[in-house]
């Protein structure tokens, strides 16, 4: 009986106290496109049901990777007109951007007050870490060396078996070709889109350990390796859509739904993409890593934090701990295409994301350039225009060059 009244009194309880929440909170994001947007919307509407009386304000900036969203966040975040929690990259974009400058609030002890501080992988931990505090909360693991690709027109060009080698894959791209089909969706118009598929190709050339090492200062840029990549890089090219410069990256994956491409080496939120046209995995599209990524996974993760003087910091908080919930983070991910930060939230019940969760435990992490994990942002932003430069002009000696100059900008080691 004294049980029950306990019951009762703790539910009366934090129901006054979820019901006395109010006002307003900002989030800020690039989320506005086809899968991510419906991620954040049903978790948006799920905050809701536990807070309805908290306002979430959903301010976004659309282009992919943040391609504008940047730009603005740090207009007001050095204006001092912060949103009360934005999206942010694990690694350098965090750190270096943010943190370092004195912006932005430690959370270690709320994470550990909200008894979640150890239900997050020490590696992702690490990187979201500086000087042993925790300055942002890891919502999504995403992988880009993830090739997609349309299975009907893979098995009408007579392609049997996903592609395991380099020549494996050029010859698959030949059959696309060949039949008359876009072998590689590409779209780059934000610039990151190429600079993604070159950073994977350098992950391939370099292998997991070595590839970190450019980003330890343990191993120079210049490299052969390098060399090796860009023009494989220059190889593609050869299978892309005429129009890539054109196209945003749900454009480019769109035409793979359209049966119009074959392949499309993109991050997986592109599985998010394809579920919200209607694809099945696994039925209407399959996956495999790029050639020489198998062993790898290359990770993007999206983390939300909090700016000092955020003007809703109590409500931010309560956003925050959400965020960081199983609840959260078991709605979030499967429609992203992402799978849980959190190691005991649910990954979802299609094949892609019980496959990735696994790799995720198993294969080497290696970090994105162009998602602001692996170098801080200057090189970010000199490596996307070699590679774009590359794109127009095949020319590997000069892109090699300027990526040469963009480390050496960064203190990365060039000889
Ligand atoms: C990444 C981000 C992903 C996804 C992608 C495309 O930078 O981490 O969550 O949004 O851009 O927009």
């Amino acid at each position: 009986m004294k049980k029950l009244v306990g019951i009762v009194l703790l539910s009366v309880l934090s129901f006054t106290m979820i019901f006395a929440q109010s006002g307003q909170v900002e989030i800020f994001s690039w989320w506005t496109g086809g899968g991510e947007e419906e991620a954040l919307l049903a978790t948006i509407q799920d905050f809701n049901e536990l807070y309805p009386n908290i306002q979430v304000i959903n301010a976004t900036v659309a282009g992919g990777a943040g391609t504008n969203a940047k730009a603005v966040l740090k207009t007001r975040m050095l204006g001092g007109n912060p949103p009360d929690t934005f999206q942010v990259h694990a690694g350098w974009e965090l750190t270096d951007t943010y943190v370092l400058p004195g912006l932005m609030e430690p959370l270690t002890n709320y994470l550990k007050s909200w008894g979640v501080y150890d239900k997050f992988p020490e590696g992702l931990i690490d990187i979201v870490s500086y000087q042993g505090e925790v300055y942002s909360i890891p919502l999504t693991v995403h992988r880009s060396n993830v090739v997609f690709y349309n299975k009907k027109l893979f098995n009408e060009i007579g392609l049997t078996k996903e592609p395991e080698t380099w020549n494996e894959f050029i010859n698959a791209l030949e059959k696309a070709k060949a039949a008359g089909y876009t072998p590689l969706a590409m779209g780059d118009k934000n610039k990151w889109e190429a600079g993604q598929i070159a950073e994977n190709l350098m992950v391939a050339e370099f292998g997991a350990v070595n590839y970190n090492k450019l980003f330890n200062g343990e191993l120079s840029f210049n490299d052969k390796r390098l060399d090796n990549a860009l023009e494989k890089m220059v190889q593609l090219m050869n299978y892309v859509n005429v129009d890539h410069a054109a196209l945003e990256w749900q454009d480019a994956s769109r035409l793979l739904y359209e049966d119009k491409a074959v392949f499309n080496l993109m991050g997986d939120w592109a599985e998010g993409y394809f579920k919200t046209l209607g694809w099945i995995p696994g039925e209407d599209f399959g996956w495999f890593e790029l050639p020489g990524t198998q062993a790898v996974f290359v990770l993007i993760s999206d983390t939300f934090g909090l700016p000092k003087n955020a003007p809703n910091r109590e409500n931010a908080l309560i956003l925050l701990e959400y965020l960081a919930s199983t609840r959260a983070q078991s709605l979030f991910n499967p429609i992203k295409g992402s799978i849980p930060a959190r190691m005991d939230a649910d990954p979802g019940d299609d094949p892609y994301l019980i496959q990735t969760a696994e790799d995720f435990k198993t294969l080497i992490i290696s970090p994105s350039i162009v998602h602001g994990s692996a170098a801080p942002e200057a090189f970010v932003t000199s490596f996307n225009d070699a590679i774009n430069n590359l794109v127009t002009t095949k020319n590997v000696k000069q892109a090699k060059q300027m990526i040469l100059w963009a480390a050496e900008d960064v203190n990365l080691l060039t000889d």
